[in-house]
């Protein structure tokens, strides 16, 4: 039985790129990148990132914009019709595996951020380095379950803005939490920034120390663009198939990877110098925002200044992780909503029950040695399947049907928003090479080195 389909879009421009730029900007740039970046040398991994972001970012989320918003419905049925077949659908439907995957171990660290915001609003983030630690220790003890349910609290909150539909819901909140993130930042880059020895911090950030690159770092970087990007879950697929007919899809691809290169720099802009104004090495790993940030708040401010830092940190970590699980939620809310007689609401919670066993088995294999496959936590392993497989291989079919599968008239009217914005020769020429040729080869190389083949 088909449902009556009424073609649902995004009600302005603005709030196509809020709501697509807070699904890219997350805890991967906020919480991952600084953190990524703080093990692997600084602004030599920085300088990697921004150039594949540039360089495959780019043609990668053009082609699950043009196939979003000419399929005009979910990630299934998007393929299907980018492909013209309907064995394609099944790269519509691992993305949404993916997406949902992701949504449950990221809940994991989004509860931690709700918790922390919690306890820093009480006044009990800071003090000596012994609280500190023995906070994230209580935290993550094996007979303490709010990790569990704060994953699964946090995915309920997703749903309840999720339910509320594309304009009342995922564009009213992005509306309101991405300008509150940005300013959040910009405070927190001023306190940061104002600090004693900031500038070694700045250095460590934009100097790039060329003797720290090397393969092994340029994987770590890839990795971080696409998941930061939201690529490879059909995820921007999904946005955009609510984008309007005249939406300028290669200016709003530009818009919303510099938007998110800009959050991930200015991130770093805000943890490194506070880091490195009070000699605290920014190399602790998943622990960065949780353990070394407190400390370093209570060391380089006053208590008052450290206590409304360090609330505003944590809101930021919050409201960043909101507007990323917002748009993980959707593609497999949209593929159940319109693919099945389920209602919007009941397909939200179909979403909702399977992230949350997810996001259970995430949170209680980081507090439990063993559980999980392989030697790894199950946390790990849900992130390494999607971030090391599913992703490069969601990227690799969207490029690939984009180069060689869709009808180039087809692509061009989406290029062009139905010949709106007449693209110059070599802006269609460049298009077509990356995605053709240049795009495919580095991701296969990428997706290899990952499996250790090369
Ligand atoms: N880009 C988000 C971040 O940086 C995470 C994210 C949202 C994502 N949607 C996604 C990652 C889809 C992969 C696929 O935190």
């Amino acid at each position: 039985m088909e449902k009556e389909q009424n073609k649902v879009t995004f009600a302005t421009r603005l709030g196509i790129i809020f709501a697509t730029a807070g699904s890219a900007v997350g805890l991967g740039n906020i919480w991952h990148f600084p953190t990524t970046c703080g093990q692997n040398g600084g602004a030599a991994f920085v300088l990697l990132y921004v150039i594949i972001t540039l360089l495959i970012g780019i043609p990668g989320m053009m082609g699950e914009f043009i196939i979003g918003r000419n399929g005009g419905k979910n990630a299934v049925s998007s393929y299907r019709k980018a492909g013209g077949k309907k064995v394609f659908g099944i790269i519509g439907a691992i993305g949404v595996l993916g997406g949902s995957l992701i949504l449950g171990f990221y809940s994991v660290i989004a509860g931690w951020c709700v918790y922390y915001f919690g306890l820093a609003l009480g006044d009990g983030v800071l003090g000596s380095q012994e609280h500190i630690n023995n906070t994230f220790a209580h935290l993550m003890a094996p007979d303490n379950y709010m990790p569990c349910i704060l994953s699964v609290a946090f995915i309920l909150l997703t749903q309840m803005i999720i339910v509320r539909g594309v304009r009342k819901g995922i564009e009213w909140a992005s509306k309101i939490m991405v300008p509150t993130l940005i300013m959040l930042l910009i405070l927190l880059i001023g306190a940061s920034c104002s600090l004693p020895n900031a500038f070694d911090g700045i250095r460590f950030l934009l100097n790039p120390d060329f003797t720290k690159l090397n393969a092994h770092v340029a994987f770590k970087a890839l990795g971080e663009a696409f998941f930061s990007l939201s690529l490879g879950t059909a995820c921007l697929c999904t946005y955009a198939s609510y984008f309007k007919e005249e939406t300028n899809l290669l200016r709003s691809t530009v818009e919303i990877t510099l938007i998110d290169v800009a959050v991930a720099m200015m991130a770093g802009l805000m943890i490194f110098p506070a880091a490195f104004s009070v000699n605290v090495e920014p190399d602790a790993g998943p622990s960065l925002v949780f353990m070394t940030m407190p400390n370093v708040f209570e060391q380089a401010f006053p208590h008052s200044v450290a206590y409304v830092v360090s609330v505003m940190f944590y809101l930021l970590l919050t409201i960043a992780a909101l507007t990323s699980t917002i748009s993980m939620h959707e593609i497999g809310t949209a593929v159940i909503s319109q693919e099945t007689p389920l209602s919007r609401s009941k397909a939200a919670w179909v979403v909702s029950a399977f992230c949350s066993v997810i996001g259970v088995l995430s949170a209680y294999s980081l507090s439990h040695k063993g559980v999980g496959l392989f030697g790894d936590s199950f946390f790990d392993n849900f992130d390494k399947l999607t971030a090391n497989i599913m992703l490069p291989l969601g990227a690799l079919c969207t490029i690939l049907i984009v180069g060689w599968v869709m009808p180039k008239e087809t692509v061009m009217a989406e290029l062009t928003s139905g010949g709106l914005y007449p693209r110059r020769a070599w802006v269609v020429k460049t298009f077509y090479f990356f995605s053709r040729i240049v795009c495919p080869i580095l991701i296969v190389c990428i997706f290899m080195n990952k499996l250790d083949i090369i």
